[in-house]
């Protein structure tokens, strides 16, 4: 059984004021029995705030993107080992904001995915097609390729460690989400990609949803067979939109 993990994602958002009543709220607000992996990725100068708030919490923190590099003279980048010193359980890589405004390439988001997993720290590996390649078909070739970079570095136990996460571009931050079986086709479509490197990784990876996903949605995605979670923006922000996400599992 694939434990359900609902991630949120604040991209480049907060306070340490408004990260407080965040977070508070969150630790207040889940269910005594929450069964659910419950995960937030906050901007680097936060992961210590949420060390401290999280830390006795069953809440996990972790980052948006991480170096390729191990240490050195990379100006403002954050290495994997500063993300593990921080607490950090997990990273995103590969998020489609980072390809499409820094530029980063499928090769460079399986580095970073190797060097987290070197600090013991779970990529989230992010893929997904943009409005124009759906609408042209080419929605399985680019998220294949998207993940075949990564799989051609990990080893086959590597890649069992890891998180997909399915985010259609056009699905993100624009209100327009994909309907629970155009998700699920992708999410079922990637298994079978990861089954051919290995039966078992394919069997371990949980395969997240993200784009769009709020609490008038979530239940209807998340009761799909392969959509394990979610990466969520938006309504990650809100404390009562991520707690009534948490309890659509
Ligand atoms: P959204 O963002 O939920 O605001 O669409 C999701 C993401 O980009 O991870």
């Amino acid at each position: 059984m694939r434990r359900t993990l609902i991630a949120g994602n604040w991209k480049m958002n907060g306070s340490f004021a408004a990260n407080h009543t965040l977070l508070t709220e969150i630790i207040a607000g889940l269910p005594a029995d929450n069964a659910v992996e419950t995960l937030v990725c906050a901007p680097a100068p936060y992961l210590a705030q949420c060390a401290e708030i999280l830390g006795k919490s069953t809440v996990a923190w972790g980052a948006q993107d991480v170096s390729a590099h191990a240490k050195g003279a990379f100006t403002g980048e954050v290495s994997a080992s500063m993300l593990a010193d921080s607490g950090c359980k997990y990273v995103i890589v590969g998020h489609s904001e980072r390809r499409a405004y820094h530029a980063e390439s499928s090769e460079l988001v399986a580095q970073k995915a190797l060097k987290a997993l070197s600090e013991n720290i779970i990529p989230v590996v992010c893929v997904g097609e943009t409005l124009e390649q759906r609408e042209s078909g080419e929605t399985s070739a680019i998220v294949a390729a998207q993940l075949q970079a990564v799989m051609d570095v990990l080893t086959a136990e590597q890649m069992g460690s890891i998180v997909v996460a399915y985010e259609p571009v056009w699905a993100i931050g624009t209100g327009k989400t994909a309907t629970p079986q155009m998700a699920q086709d992708v999410h079922a479509f990637l298994r079978s990609q990861l089954a051919i490197k290995s039966a078992e990784a394919a069997n371990a990876v949980r395969i997240l949803y993200g784009g769009s996903m709020k609490p008038e949605n979530a239940k209807e995605l998340l009761a799909m067979e392969d959509i394990d979670g979610g990466l969520i923006g938006g309504a990650a922000l809100k404390a009562a939109d991520f707690l009534a996400i948490i309890s659509a599992c």
